[in-house]
């Protein structure tokens, strides 16, 4: 069984707090996919685990590819924006295999779009907005290898 862990983002620096924490655990081969509306802050999200990795570079959004690749950190991240998949296929064709269950980290945002896709083991975080401006809820399912919870 699968827990689901939900907690409350009250701002940005929240966000980056939670990022860079998630950072310091991730392993290669992990992904995280994530699941949340446009403006909820998955770029945000990425960009603080992305520092957490101890990448440097500026992380865009990948609007015009797929994936970008980022090579110096910790791990390897690939940064994934699957919004404008029009189907699954487009992934074959891109060999996405190569990076989910290569040795980096894959962080995809908008992986609802391509679900089947997702390896079984991977960190989900679905993002909502809260009552305040600033405020997200991150429901996150995180059941990953051997790490048995209990019942
Ligand atoms: N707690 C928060 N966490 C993250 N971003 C926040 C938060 N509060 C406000 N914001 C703002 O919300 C926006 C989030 O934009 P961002 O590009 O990260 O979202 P996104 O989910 O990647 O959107 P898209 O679906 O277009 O890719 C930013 O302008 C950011 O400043
Ligand atoms: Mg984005």
């Amino acid at each position: 069984m699968s827990k689901i862990r939900k907690i409350i983002i009250k701002n940005e620096e929240d966000t980056r707090a939670f990022g860079l924490e998630l950072a310091g655990r991730l392993k290669p081969g992990d992904v995280v996919a994530l699941i949340g509306d446009l403006g909820t802050g998955k770029t945000t999200l990425t960009k603080s685990i992305a520092e957490g990795l101890g990448i440097t570079g500026v992380i865009t959004s990948p609007t015009f590819t797929i994936v970008q690749e980022y090579e110096e950190g910790r791990i390897p991240l690939y940064h994934f924006d699957v919004y404008r998949i029009s189907d699954p296929e487009e992934m074959y064709e891109l060999g996405y295999e190569e990076y989910f269950f290569g040795q980096g980290v894959c962080v995809v945002e908008w992986a609802d779009l391509i679900m089947e896709l997702i390896p079984e083991n991977s960190i989900v975080i679905r993002i909502g907005y809260g009552e305040n401006e600033e405020e997200r809820i991150y429901e996150i399912t995180e059941d990953r290898n051997n790490e048995y919870t209990g019942d």
